[in-house]
């Protein structure tokens, strides 16, 4: 347990199990385990989701029940929120994460302080299970920064025509392709999966629970929809790459109108990324092909002849929060290659968390960190939210300092945290949870 854990909290938290509001008593507690599908209902009806009965039976068994916590009024359920227990890739391994999920409040009852008293137990639960850092997909982002959350990841989003995209250089066409029926896969993608999150930051690890709702589960839509498919590519090398898509076929005057949307691609080897978006770019009768979650610096935008036409939007992606600044920041590794050597340290404001608030030094030797408290002068000032986009290495302090967030002390204190957080491959979270 880390220093200044709360204390355990059976049922979660004791002191929060009645919270009383102007007219109503909303009790919060666990979720009882035979009404977790209350739960997912009460996130449909906040979501404004319609979402099929087996993806539900797909959620629950990836769900420590004992992390899903709701509001009850009048034996009804009026908020929600959980924790996946996941491990996040980080450079040079990976560490327990906390997966914050299902947030939500009924229109009838938000803004009365429901979901900060969820969002306290969470992170408190976080916390307390040694977990040195929370995340998560945020609905809008303004949401969760005052609960100290940063951008972790970046999120490049493509709405591309898919023929005019073209490859920017002859590659000679290689290898094969092969479509699996619903059900089938596993064991072959995930060498490939494995080998890209090897690669970057950002990455969760899989359960066979977690990759049963991630590759296609049916033939056929349950709602009526497009059933996703499972394509690997495939050389004498063997399983190079492979892509969750789906496809929308639809018709106007001048011909074929379709949609591909693609899930999930990835790719151990380049030639591997190369083919799989050969092909993705080129299902016959698809003209758009749309998908969301890749990383700023994802190679389809140097493999394009036409970048442009990728039609690629930016936002937000994994949000992070650092629960245990000793733990978290020991938990990876620094420099470019790894390997990196240096030392700064920062006064770090965070008034949601106060256990991790004061000035901490980072000393860094063949690539890890001694993390310990300072009295010598800080070389920065930054915030809980600036230390959580450090964190994956996906922002550099300079760029940080750029938009007056990190404050440089000491000269030379943003190039020392330069050399240290930044990683070679930006970091990407292929997967919304
Ligand atoms: C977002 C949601 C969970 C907020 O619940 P809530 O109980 O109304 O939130 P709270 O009353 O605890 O709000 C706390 C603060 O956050 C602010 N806030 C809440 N939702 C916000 C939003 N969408 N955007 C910006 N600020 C928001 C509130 O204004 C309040 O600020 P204040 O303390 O300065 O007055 C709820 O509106 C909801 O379920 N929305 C639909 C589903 C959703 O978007 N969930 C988030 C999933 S990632």
């Amino acid at each position: 347990m880390p220093p200044h854990a709360p204390e355990s909290t059976a049922g979660v938290a004791p002191s929060l199990d009645i919270c009383h509001h102007t007219a109503m008593s909303v009790e919060i507690r666990v979720c009882p385990p035979e009404r977790f599908a209350e739960f997912l209902r009460t996130d449909e009806v906040t979501f404004s989701e319609d979402q099929p009965d087996d993806l539900y039976e797909r959620i629950e068994a990836v769900s420590d029940k004992e992390r899903f916590v709701c509001g009850i009024e009048d034996d009804r359920f009026v908020a929600t929120a959980g924790v996946f227990s996941l491990r996040l890739s980080v450079p040079g391994g990976d560490i327990a994460a906390g997966g914050i999920t299902g947030v939500s409040v009924l229109p009838t009852h938000r803004r009365r302080g429901l979901m900060s008293k969820l969002m306290r137990l969470m992170i408190d639960d976080c916390h307390r299970r040694g977990e040195p850092v929370a995340m998560l997909w945020a609905a809008e982002g303004a949401i969760y920064q005052r609960f100290g959350f940063g951008i972790g990841t970046f999120s490049l989003n493509l709405e591309a025509e898919s023929r005019a995209v073209r490859f920017a250089r002859e590659w000679p066409t290689e290898g094969r392709f092969r479509l699996l029926p619903a059900g089938e896969g596993r064991e072959i993608v995930e060498p490939v999966y494995e080998t890209a999150r090897a690669q970057r930051a950002g990455f969760l690890t899989r359960t066979p629970d977690w990759w049963s709702g991630i590759l296609p589960y049916s033939e056929k839509d349950k709602k009526g929809g497009e059933a996703r498919r499972l394509v690997v590519y495939e050389t004498d090398a063997g399983v190079e790459a492979y892509a969750v898509y789906k496809t929308k076929a639809e018709w106007n005057v001048r011909g074929p109108n379709g949609q591909l949307i693609v899930d999930e691609a990835m790719a151990s080897t380049p030639r591997g990324t190369r083919e799989i978006w050969r092909y993705l770019l080129s299902v016959d009768l698809m003209q758009t092909l749309k998908t969301w979650r890749l990383p700023p610096d994802h190679p389809i935008l140097t493999l394009a002849a036409e970048p442009r036409r990728l039609g690629v939007t930016i936002g937000d992606g994994l949000w992070v929060r650092i629960l245990d600044v000793t733990s978290a920041l020991e938990g990876r590794t620094y420099g470019l290659n790894g390997h990196g050597h240096g030392r700064v340290s920062f006064d770090l404001r965070d008034e949601y968390c106060p256990w991790n608030a004061g000035r901490w030094c980072v000393e860094v030797e063949a690539g890890r960190a001694s993390v310990a408290r300072t009295d010598d002068a800080a070389d920065l000032a930054l915030d809980a939210k600036d230390l959580a986009s450090l964190f994956l290495g996906g922002f550099t302090s300079t760029a940080l300092s750029t938009a007056g967030r990190v404050v440089e002390l000491q000269p030379g204190g943003l190039a020392a945290a330069d050399d240290l957080f930044p990683t070679a491959l930006k970091p990407w979270c292929p997967q919304v949870f």
